[in-house]
C-alpha cells in the first residue's frame, strides 16, 4: 500500500474489527466500535489481563523513546504500526524532552486518517502515513517520511506490537532488515512482540477469535525466533525481556497477564 495524501477521505468499515481500533480499546479508549470491543472481550473472557497487557506494552513504548530522546539524545522517530495517534503517544513523550523531535506514524489501518489531518495541523513535526510493514520500500519512499525525517541522522525505529501480524510468508526479518539498512549507524530499533508460543489455552482462544475475523495472527514466534529481528544490532541491556521488565520503575506491576509480549531496545553501530 503506498502513502494516501491525508486529505482524501478513505472508507472505513466499522462493522468489522480493526486493529489500531481494537488496541484503543485494550488502553481505554474512546476511538472504537462493537466489533472491535466484541474480538478483544472473547480474548478476555480468557485471559482479562490482556487489557493490563496491552497498557505494559504502551508503558515500555514510553519508557524507551523517553530513554531515547533524553538519554541518548535521538530526534527522529519512524514508529510503524503506530496504532491511532491518541493517547500518551510517542510525540507527546519526545516532545516533552525535545520539542524539536520529529515523529511520523505508519500504520495500514486506515481509521488513523480520521485523526491524521486535525494531528499534523495541531501539532508541529509530525507527519501520518498509511503504509504497510509488508512493503518497507514503500514506507521509505513515502512522501511523509521524505519530508520529515533526515536519513543522514539517526533515527529510532519503532516496531512495537506490530510484527506479530505479519506472516512468515512475508519474511518479517528481511522487512527489519531493510528498514534498518536505510537507517544510518547510531539509529536504534526499538520492538515488542507477543508470544503465545507457551500458552496452550490462551493462544487456542485468541487464534479463534481472529481466525473467525479472518485476520491472521502470527503470535505462536518462540523467543528465540523473535530474537532474530535484533541480529547484527547491539542489544542494550536488560536484552530481549517481558515488558514489564524492560528498565522498569521500581513500583512497576509485574506479571499483568498470561500473554508474553517480548520487549527489547538495539543500536545500529
Ligand atoms: C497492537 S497495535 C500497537 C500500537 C503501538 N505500536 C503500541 O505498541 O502502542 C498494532 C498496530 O499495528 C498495525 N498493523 C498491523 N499490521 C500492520 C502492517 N502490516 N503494517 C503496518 N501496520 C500494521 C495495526 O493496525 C495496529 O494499529
Amino acid at each position: 500500500m503506498s502513502e494516501t495524501p491525508i486529505k482524501t477521505p478513505v472508507e472505513i468499515d466499522t462493522t468489522r474489527p480493526g486493529l489500531a481500533r481494537m488496541y484503543d480499546y485494550l488502553l481505554g479508549g474512546t476511538e472504537n466500535h462493537p466489533a472491535d470491543r466484541a474480538l478483544v472481550d472473547e480474548i478476555a473472557a480468557t485471559d482479562p489481563g490482556v487489557f493490563a497487557a496491552a497498557r505494559a506494552n504502551r508503558d515500555f513504548l514510553i519508557r524507551a523513546v523517553r530513554f531515547l530522546t533524553e538519554d541518548v539524545g535521538i530526534r527522529q522517530f519512524l514508529d510503524i504500526g503506530s496504532g491511532l495517534p491518541t493517547q500518551d503517544n510517542v510525540h507527546a513523550v519526545a516532545q516533552a524532552i525535545a520539542p524539536e523531535a520529529r515523529v511520523v506514524y505508519v500504520d495500514n489501518d486506515p481509521t488513523i486518517t480520521v485523526h491524521a489531518e486535525s494531528l499534523v495541523r495541531a501539532e508541529k513535526n509530525i507527519e501520518v502515513v498509511l503504509g504497510d510493514l509488508g512493503r518497507p520500500e514503500d514506507i521509505l519512499n513515502a512522501p511523509g517520511v521524505r519530508r520529515l525525517l533526515d536519513f543522514d541522522e539517526p533515527v529510532a525505529l519503532l516496531l512495537v506490537a506490530v510484527l506479530h501480524f505479519v506472516p512468515d510468508a512475508e519474511d518479517p526479518w528481511a522487512a527489519v532488515r531493510l528498514l534498518l539498512d536505510a537507517l544510518p549507524p547510531g539509529s536504534y530499533l526499538v520492538l515488542s512482540h507477543v508470544s503465545l508460543a507457551e500458552l496452550d489455552e490462551l493462544a487456542a482462544t485468541t487464534d479463534r477469535a481472529f481466525e473467525k475475523r479472518s485476520i491472521e495472527l502470527n503470535a505462536n514466534r518462540t523467543k528465540a525466533q523473535i530474537a532474530r529481528f535484533f541480529e547484527g544490532l547491539e542489544l542494550l541491556e536488560p536484552g530481549l525481556v517481558e515488558t514489564t521488565e524492560w528498565r522498569a520503575e521500581q513500583t512497576a506491576p509485574r506479571k499483568v497477564s498470561d500473554m508474553v509480549i517480548y520487549a527489547g531496545l538495539a543500536r545500529k553501530n
